[in-house]
């Protein structure tokens, strides 16, 4: 019979091994043919499985929603650094992308897995916060730098409109908006914020799409597919940065002196 080699790999996402390259068994004509999108390529890749429009719509508007946030923030103040200082497009991208994490873009899984676990035990917004500055936790997902009470994001809104008309159930999400009014009500900046929105209505579409087994759900939250959807997003705003950097032929860059408080 066949002897089987031992690998040193194991794959389970793509093949390219004949005539065309096949992503979760899809072949590529197929998916151009279909004119799937780049939801659709995440929901094989990631995923491992064609999710409902729905859900394919709705990783693509957070991609748009995420793609950039100005030259202000962490990342794109990294990337501009590292552009200006002649380094070529990777290392202006992850000089950027390295910015990403708890504080910055990259709450969302902890925010899906803080709010999974309060929602699913029960607890009251009040409990779940208290119960959070008891462990002098932040409750990801919530503050903002800039967005307040009376200046919401946007992006949020947006996001909650598609899901309130798209998505079969939100209550993960309403449960989000639930510990917002809590938190808003102790300090006008703590908003639910772009990563407490996605993170939340993640657990939505995986849960309410009828396509994952719950201890599947369990494995995405628990390795951390959703920060996944920030990086990949901010990337494109990234590279943005890197190609206006250069064109513009910004030169090297120096922080002013006045900017900065020298102490003792
Ligand atoms: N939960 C509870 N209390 C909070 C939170 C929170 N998420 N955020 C701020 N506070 C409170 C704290 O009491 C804080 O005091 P402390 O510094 O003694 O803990 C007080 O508000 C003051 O906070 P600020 O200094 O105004 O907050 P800052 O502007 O520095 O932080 C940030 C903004 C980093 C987003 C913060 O709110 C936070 O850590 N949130 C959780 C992480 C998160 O969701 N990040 C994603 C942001 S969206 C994005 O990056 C795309
Ligand atoms: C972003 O998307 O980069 C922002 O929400 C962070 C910020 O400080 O504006």
């Amino acid at each position: 019979g066949k002897v089987r080699a031992p690998t040193h790999i194991i794959s389970t996402i793509s093949d390219d091994r004949g005539e065309e390259p096949c992503y979760a068994g899809v072949p590529m004509s197929s998916i151009v043919e279909q004119g799937l999108g780049v939801g659709d390529v995440i929901s094989l890749l990631w995923f491992k499985r064609s999710l409902p429009r729905y859900c394919t719509k709705f990783i693509e508007i957070c991609i748009m929603l995420c793609a950039d946030h100005g030259p202000c923030v962490s990342g794109a103040h990294n990337t501009i650094v590292t552009a200006r200082a002649g380094k070529d497009l990777v290392s202006s991208l992850v000089s950027g992308l390295l910015t990403i994490g708890p504080r910055f873009g990259g709450a969302i899984d902890d925010a899906a897995r803080y709010f999974k676990d309060a929602y699913d035990r029960g607890l009251t917004p009040y409990e779940f916060v208290e119960s959070m500055k008891k462990k002098g936790i932040r409750v990801p997902g919530i503050g903002h730098r800039i967005k307040r009470g009376d200046n919401r994001d946007k992006r949020v809104e947006l996001l909650q409109l598609f899901a309130r008309t798209n998505v079969p159930s939100v209550k993960y999400m309403e449960y989000a908006v639930q510990v917002e009014t809590y938190t808003l009500s102790k300090a006008n900046n703590l908003v639910l914020n772009v990563d407490g929105a996605i993170g939340s209505l993640f657990l939505d579409l995986l849960a309410g799409s009828g396509m994952f087994t719950k201890q599947e759900i369990d494995e995405i939250v628990e390795i951390g597919y959703l920060n996944g959807l920030f990086v990949l997003a901010r990337s494109i705003g990234l590279i943005g940065h890197t190609f206006d950097q250069k064109r513009l032929k910004q030169p090297l860059y120096r922080h002013p002196w006045e900017d900065v408080l020298y102490t003792k």
